[in-house]
């Protein structure tokens, strides 16, 4: 018998989105940007989900729409079951709570003109009717949960390092205890060290209060110690989505395996992987190339791979591929 799969906390169906942008003299498709294209994604209670991918290929913004903090052009998103592609902003507020988003730079998001004490009570005065000191409870709890002091709640976002003021974003993220996190490259900019510090601040976090992460980076060997599954995006495209380890140590889809031999990933045996370089550059958004998008820069292209679109298809458990020609596994 097989065990029934429980409701994904968040289902996209064929999400696109595409910006408009500029004026330019070509024809009106040359000036769309196809930044999210087609994706189909379950994400599961309790699952930290990891997004790789080259730099512009639409991590952030599939990252903005699953918390619908970007316009959906076309296909559909659910939370919880509940349909809420366009939703208006009056039928999310309730769901706000449920979903946030850490940034790369928390500078950008916070103030500088106020206190972080009164940054953090934000929440808790859009949400919950507090009286102002049990407001101040709260963020002297949250302070001291992401590990900064009570009294760090009169400072000014200046007067942090920057690995204390990712966990100001965090602890902001976190005030309203919800079910989803989106991190969008949380530790990008982080020195080393404190990388692995606020790693495993979030480790933490995401079992005491089960949460559910979708952790955006450009860095393999954070997601593949933080995350459980990964999906691999190219040109606004899933390409390959599976368990962690069967992704990095065995890829199916050609761009994965170029992608991994760039750092210093073993291989199932346990061997340091090949580099693979890979040839041409990335194409343009604005005129992505037919079929599978990946044919322009891939060794194994064929004419089908010119033609058809890859859909993604299982190729193990639970591990998916878009090509027509995977390598072995
Ligand atoms: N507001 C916008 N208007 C127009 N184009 C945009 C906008 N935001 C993103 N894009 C374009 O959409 C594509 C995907 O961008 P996105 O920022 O999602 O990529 P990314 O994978 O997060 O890149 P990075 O790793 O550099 O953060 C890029 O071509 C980008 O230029
Ligand atoms: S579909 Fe073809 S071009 Fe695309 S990754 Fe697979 S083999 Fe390469
Ligand atoms: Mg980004």
């Amino acid at each position: 018998m097989t065990e029934p799969r429980p409701q994904p906390l968040v289902r996209t169906s064929d999400l696109s989105k595409r910006y408009r942008v500029g004026r330019s003299p070509f024809p009106v498709q040359r000036r769309i940007v196809h930044a999210v294209e087609q994706v189909s994604l379950d994400i599961f209670p309790g699952e930290t989900l990891g997004i790789v991918g080259e730099s512009g290929c639409g991590k952030s913004t599939l990252g903005r729409c699953l918390v619908r903090l970007t316009e959906i052009t076309s296909g559909a998103l659910e939370f919880e079951g509940r349909d809420i592609t366009s939703a208006s902003q009056r039928q999310l507020r309730p769901l706000r709570r449920q979903m946030q988003m850490v940034f790369q730079d928390p500078a950008a998001s916070l103030n500088p003109r106020r206190r972080v004490g009164d940054l953090l009570a934000d929440p808790f005065r859009v949400h919950e009717k507090l009286s102002r000191s049990e407001m101040m409870d709260r963020v002297e709890e949250l302070l001291v949960r992401v590990e900064l002091l009570p009294e760090h709640a009169q400072r000014f976002p200046h007067e942090f390092s920057g690995g204390q003021r990712q966990r100001i974003g965090i602890a902001r993220a976190l005030a309203l205890k919800p079910r989803l996190i989106v991190a969008d490259e949380p530790v990008s900019a982080l020195d080393v060290s404190i990388q692995a510090q606020i790693i495993n601040l979030l480790c933490d976090l995401r079992d005491e209060f089960s949460l559910t992460y979708v952790f955006i980076a450009h860095d393999l060997s954070v997601v593949r110690q933080f995350a459980s599954r990964v999906a691999v995006m190219y040109m606004g495209s899933i390409v390959e989505t599976g368990p962690v380890d069967a992704v990095f140590s065995a890829p199916r889809h050609h761009y994965t395996a170029a992608l991994r031999s760039a750092v210093p990933v073993p291989d199932v045996d346990n061997r340091p992987g090949q580099r693979i370089v890979l040839k041409g550059d990335l194409p343009s958004p604005l005129d992505p190339p037919s079929g599978c998008r990946f044919h322009t820069r891939c060794v194994a292209a064929t004419t089908v791979c010119r033609q058809q679109r890859p859909v993604l298809s299982l190729v193990d458990k639970a591990h998916f591929v878009a090509c027509h020609h995977p390598r072995g596994g």
